[in-house]
């Protein structure tokens, strides 16, 4: 596996690999490797000949300092989980290799970004679809893999695709959990062992919504509020929002709409570390 630590080390890399006809499959990821990053490195080396994997902890999608400070930097571990993995190329750059020059460009995604995570982090989704930009252009995929845990950053990066013409497919794999249902997640490093041991209630309150949406009782803003109630019971765990929305829109519902997935996605603190999940529930008429 070359590790690659410039820009232009990955532009030489991946148009060579061009000219020779391969397929190149990119994997952006932050770090602190898990399984659910491991998995899009496994489906990228099936379907592509060339795996580049970037490690970035990208400092524009930060609005919180500490968050950016305390997040798991772990180069040497990741390095050893990728190669076996299939990964040809490790993308490991600076901040300044990255952002030679502070970025003024700014997107704006609409009604997609204005809730949830867009809402409760302003300047996020600029970060991140400003550095898979970069990544895109510098790298030129076939194929870009994300996860479905962060719901509504597969939906930017599809607007970011449509929006400038990237010629690539984006390819999005389900959330990988923990046996206990806890989404894998590279901030559950910093979990105390007392709130590691409440995170799977998370994911309780996601199944609990679920099970009321199958049920077909109740409207999207009961569900959402008996959900809230059940995660608010537990003290340890702030809970900034649980949102029963359109899975294709991201808009939050006021009927269930015939045929039309539904997404319940949340953002909770435990112990200081924010955590996010979703669920995909298909409701059927
Ligand atoms: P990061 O949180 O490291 O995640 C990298 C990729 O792995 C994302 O596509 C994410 O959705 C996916 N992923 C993380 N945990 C997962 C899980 N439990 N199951 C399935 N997939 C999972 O997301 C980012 O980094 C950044 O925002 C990035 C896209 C790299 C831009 O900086």
């Amino acid at each position: 596996m070359e590790i690659l630590n410039t820009a232009a080390a990955l532009h030489a890399y991946t148009e060579n690999a061009r000219r020779a006809g391969q397929r190149i499959g990119l994997v952006p990821t932050m770090g602190a490797l898990h399984e659910g990053h491991l998995q899009l490195v496994r489906a990228a080396a099936q379907e592509c000949e060339v795996v580049v994997t970037s490690i970035f902890v990208n400092p524009t999608q930060f609005n919180n300092p500490d968050d950016f400070r305390l997040y798991p930097r772990l180069p040497e571990e990741d390095a050893a989980l990728l190669a076996p993995a299939g990964c040809t190329a490790l993308f490991l750059p600076s901040v300044e290799e990255m952002y030679p020059q502070p970025t003024v460009v700014r997107f704006d995604f609409g009604a997609l970004e204005r809730v949830m995570e867009g809402e409760h982090r302003p300047g996020h989704f600029n970060g991140v679809a400003t550095v898979v930009s970069k990544l895109f252009h510098l790298s030129r995929p076939h194929r870009a893999y994300f996860g479905q845990k962060d719901f509504q950053q597969v939906a930017i990066v599809r607007q970011l695709v449509l929006g400038l013409s990237f010629d690539l497919e984006l390819v999005a794999f389900p959330t990988i959990r923990e046996p206990d249902g806890l989404a894998m997640s590279s901030r559950n490093r910093r979990l105390s062992a007392e709130a590691r041991a409440l995170a799977p209630q998370l994911y309780q309150g996601l199944l609990l919504a679920k099970r009321l949406i199958e049920e077909g009782q109740l409207t999207p803003a009961e569900v959402q509020q008996t959900a809230a109630e059940f995660l608010r019971a537990e003290p340890a765990i702030t809970l900034e929002y649980l949102a029963v929305v359109d899975a294709h829109t991201l808009q939050p519902l006021t009927d269930w709409q015939p045929n039309a997935p539904v997404a319940i996605c949340l953002a909770a603190q435990l112990g200081g570390v924010r955590l996010i999940d979703n669920v995909v529930v298909a409701v059927n008429e």
